[in-house]
């Protein structure tokens, strides 16, 4: 028996992991309604689960498997890595192999430090941008998610309920405390007038702007010119260092969102498709605000370590990643990308459903209703549309094909047409039954 039903592989594990897990998980993202689905292999771009059924997989683990699971190439790296031994107490060439190829392609990463995940990529950021300038605040968008460190997550679910005329900074986690809401100023996306005037309010306490160019819980829309004036207007200004989150983002752009974008970041993070399948994180930046990393004068004005920080395992398998993700990847993943929106607007018309697709590069979102989408709160689904998100995640499930839980979908480089083709027939159909 298959997923969704009770006497399903997957069931079985579940009920299992219950008993040993908080909520039977790991990571909430696993999460499906009534249980998850336990991954049995990947290979290339399918996944097959416990219950032996295949599914095309456009997640792609949260948008980090830039060419799919196990890729002959990167698995032959990993395993001549894995083979000398999977970590040490000393540096290894590697992660200088690693930082050359990084700073080579994205202008302003003139220096890079790495660690282990996107969510410590932005803390080291925010720290960093801290003890550069001296200043406790920090702003960020409305709805965006960076990871889990307190001041990131920040308003990270606000809902009519709570929001307000103008964004607030309203705690995410249960027991946050009041100081981190008070350094953290929220500024809504894409609205350059709102946002300049919370910005400049800030005055001189403020250390940083993070942004992401395309947030995810935006739509994957991506920031407008004016947006991105107003930021180098307002950072110059006030003094403070502008992050770009490219965790995700960086699969926009050979030379990285910011260049696409023209965005002149201080600091960016990086994670996902820079560890190629495996856990990593870094944050780059100019030289000057990379300096606080330093001991060159001492002790580092922002002192970072961890144990697996650098893992040769994951800075290999990153780097053969990042070595087959050149100029003609990126240009197949942009059409790709392309493709599938252009699937997903047909999907709609041929159902005669009233919805919307957004989305960047090799990254779609689907949206049902037809209001523009340009931030936070334009892209929050209304309940009855939230509902028909989980049926129809549901049934793309039961239909073989994985996306995000919201339907956002990030492609890799082994998806293909003929497989958005099928999709789009079957996301006609569901969307015909709604
Ligand atoms: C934009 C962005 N920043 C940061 C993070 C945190 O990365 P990680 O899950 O590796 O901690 C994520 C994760 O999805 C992300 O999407």
């Amino acid at each position: 028996m298959a997923w969704p039903d009770r006497s399903s592989n997957s069931n079985r594990l579940f009920e299992r992991a219950q008993r040993v897990l908080p909520g039977g998980i790991s990571r909430l993202q696993t999460l499906v309604e009534p249980f998850p689905i336990y991954a049995g292999t990947g290979r290339g771009s399918t996944l097959v689960d416990v219950d032996g059924v295949e599914r095309i997989d456009f997640m792609n683990n949260f948008a980090s498997l830039i060419h799919g699971h196990a890729h002959p190439e990167v698995l032959s790296a990993v395993h001549a890595a894995v083979d000398n031994g999977s970590c040490f107490s000393m540096p290894t060439e590697r992660e200088i192999q690693m930082a050359e190829l990084i700073t080579g392609r994205i202008t302003r990463v003139e220096k890079i430090r790495f660690c282990n995940s996107g969510t410590e990529a932005v803390m080291l950021a925010i720290k960093a941008a801290r003890a550069r300038t001296g200043r406790p605040c920090i702003a960020k968008i409305e709805g965006a998610y960076h990871g889990m460190y307190d001041y990131a997550e920040v308003s990270l679910d606000s809902s009519p309920d709570d929001w307000g005329d103008v964004p607030s900074a309203r705690p995410y986690t249960f027991g946050t405390p009041a100081g981190v809401l008070d350094e953290t100023t929220v500024i809504p996306f894409n609205d350059v007038t709102v946002a300049e005037r919370l910005l400049t309010e800030c005055g001189d306490r403020l250390a940083a702007v993070l942004i992401d160019p395309a947030p995810l819980s935006c739509g994957l829309v991506p920031l407008n010119d004016e947006y991105t004036a107003m930021l180098h207007r307002v950072t110059r200004k006030l003094g403070a260092l502008l992050i770009l989150d490219e965790v995700i983002a960086y699969r926009l752009d050979y030379h990285g969102a910011q260049s696409r974008f023209g965005i002149q970041a201080d600091l960016t993070t990086f994670a996902k498709i820079i560890g190629g399948g495996f856990p990593v994180g870094a944050v780059g930046g100019t030289e000057d605000a990379m300096s606080v990393f330093s001991h060159a004068h001492g002790k580092p004005l922002n002192a970072s370590s961890g144990t697996f920080t650098a893992n040769p395992v994951s800075v290999a398998a990153g780097l053969r990643t990042l070595e087959l993700l050149d100029h003609k990847a990126y240009q197949d993943l942009e059409q790709l990308g392309a493709y599938a929106r252009q699937v997903c607007v047909d999907a709609f018309a041929r159902s005669g459903f009233k919805g919307q697709v957004t989305g960047i590069g090799s990254m779609f979102h689907l949206h049902l209703h037809d209001r523009p989408v340009s931030d936070y709160r334009t892209f929050f689904p209304k309940e009855d549309e939230a509902a028909a998100i989980k049926r129809i995640h549901l049934k793309l499930l039961t239909t073989g094909f994985i996306l995000a839980p919201k339907l956002a979908g990030f492609l890799s480089t082994v998806n293909t047409h003929q497989q958005l083709d099928l999709f789009g027939e079957s996301l006609e159909r569901i969307l015909a039954e709604e």
